[in-house]
């Protein structure tokens, strides 16, 4: 089977022909201005003007055909085209040969072997049965040549001067002309030919490797975005678990000592109501009492992470449940929710009161990124593979800037004052314990969107 060149090598081809064919004119010139002028020759100049000319016409069509078929590289029809032009070119080639062997002596002239060049050339650009069929119309036409002007059907144009006026009517010269003349031809076919087709079959073997190789350069970076995705996965449990231990202990104690504080300065502001003084710094150390109670009772969450009770249940349902928690809060009034909720999402297994902590983190942090208000999109459906639910929460706040992103799962890591910066890296202890992922995309100034993937089924035991 021929081997098909590629579009993109056969047009090069073909505008490296159309320059040979430029410089072939250009010699043609020099070689009747000497042979005319220099050595004395006669001979038919006007025909051979003509042919030249056309020569230049049709390749200046060529020349503008190629320039419509680079603008639709790429289509198959473009690619039909250019082999039609292939042939074309070495059609028309042969024709303007023959006539010029013609004018200039027939089979008297020495470079009637031009004709070997013409069909190396046209075996480099043609492929497949077009070559032979090349060849043998090249024979065929140099033969047609040969008879009728040797049965004088056509006359015989002499270059005087040149060689002996009798050539062309002598037999044994014509024959061991003709033979020699196709076999050099089918010898050079055959010759280019399997040269051209072993380099073009190495061509596609090269380019075989190359897209092989571009796939595994594909595969080995996508293979090195996973690990580092589960490396920042490894190193957020690892942080998380050390932290949880250290704060378990360490909240329990505080906690009991925190309350006697809140509880006695609750009792100096009420023995003290006359003392204003003592009210508005009292007021400060219940205010900020209350603030550490806060860390605690995160860092208790926190610590809480062991295994979930997980039960088969309605994501969507808890998810509208937090929802209308939060929904006529005051915070939430300059806020418009938009719920876009797949139909028949299956139930899958998962710990009710940790999901809801998490679906609440979210929907506050959307709520403090858009403190004048804006709009919260809170869609639910199926991953492509299917193998997750996923919720999203996209607001149209704050934004998140590149360095916090690295950042915000981290335990205590926030940007608001009152914030303990625990909401986020408790919400992604939940979801991986649940065997999900918890991801964030976001553009400063623009907005962000958390998604929350849950298994539909979990595969062995959990993180
Ligand atoms: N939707 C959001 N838009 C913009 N920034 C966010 C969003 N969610 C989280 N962040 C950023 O991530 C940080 C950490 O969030 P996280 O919920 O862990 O703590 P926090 O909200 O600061 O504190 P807390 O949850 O205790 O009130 C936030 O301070 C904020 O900078
Ligand atoms: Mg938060």
């Amino acid at each position: 089977m021929a081997i098909r060149p590629s579009e993109e090598e056969l047009l090069a081809r073909l505008n490296w022909f159309v320059k040979l064919r430029w410089l072939f004119l250009l010699g043609l010139a020099g070689v009747l201005f000497f042979a005319v002028k220099v050595f004395g020759l006669e001979m038919e100049v006007v025909p051979i003007a003509v042919i030249a000319g056309i020569v230049m016409l049709y390749n200046l069509g060529f020349y503008i055909f190629h320039r419509e078929v680079r603008e639709k590289k790429g289509r198959e029809a473009a690619f039909r085209g250019l082999r039609v032009e292939s042939n074309l070119q070495v059609g028309f080639d042969l024709a303007a040969l023959i006539f010029l062997v013609h004018f200039t002596g027939g089979i008297e002239n020495p470079f009637i072997f031009f004709f070997i060049f013409h069909i190396i050339m046209g075996s480099i650009l043609l492929f497949g049965r077009d070559i032979w069929f090349q060849a043998v119309g090249a024979c065929s036409v140099l033969l047609l040549l040969l008879a009728l002007s040797y049965f004088k059907v056509i006359p015989h144009y002499h270059i005087r001067g040149f060689a002996s006026d009798e050539l062309w009517t002598n037999t044994p010269y014509l024959w061991a002309g003709a033979v020699s003349f196709f076999a050099t031809i089918f010898m050079a076919v055959f010759l280019t030919d399997s040269i051209a087709r072993s380099l073009r079959k190495r061509e596609k073997e090269l380019l075989l490797t190359k897209t092989q190789l571009e796939k595994k350069s594909h595969e080995l970076s996508l293979a090195n975005q996973e690990l580092i995705r589960k490396q920042s996965l490894l190193i957020q449990s690892e942080k998380l678990a050390s932290l949880g231990k250290l704060s378990a202990g360490v909240a329990h104690e505080l906690n009991n000592p925190l309350t006697g504080i809140l509880n006695f300065s609750n009792f100096i502001k009420d023995y003290c109501q006359n003392q204003w003084q003592v009210q508005h710094d009292i007021e400060v150390v219940i205010r900020e009492t209350e603030r550490c109670k806060k860390i605690i009772k995160g860092l208790l969450d926190f610590a809480r992470q062991t295994q979930p009770e997980e039960k088969r249940e309605d994501l969507v349902a808890v998810l509208k449940k937090t929802v209308s928690l939060v929904e006529s809060h005051k915070d939430f009034k300059n806020i418009e929710i938009i719920k876009d909720f797949s139909e028949n999402l299956p139930m899958i297994m998962f710990d009710r009161d940790q999901i809801q902590q998490v679906f609440m983190n979210m929907i506050v942090n959307a709520q403090e990124a858009m403190p004048v208000g804006g709009k919260l999109y809170l869609r639910a459906g199926m991953s492509a593979d299917k193998k997750f639910v996923v919720i999203s929460f996209t607001d149209t706040g704050a934004g998140i800037s590149e360095e916090n992103l690295d950042k915000i799962f981290d335990p205590f890591f926030t940007t608001k004052e009152m914030g303990t910066g625990l909401g986020l890296s408790v919400s992604l202890g939940i979801i991986e314990n649940h065997g999900g992922r918890l991801e964030v995309r976001s553009a400063a100034g623009k907005g962000s969107t958390f998604t929350v993937k849950l298994p539909v089924e979990k595969e062995g035991e959990y993180l």
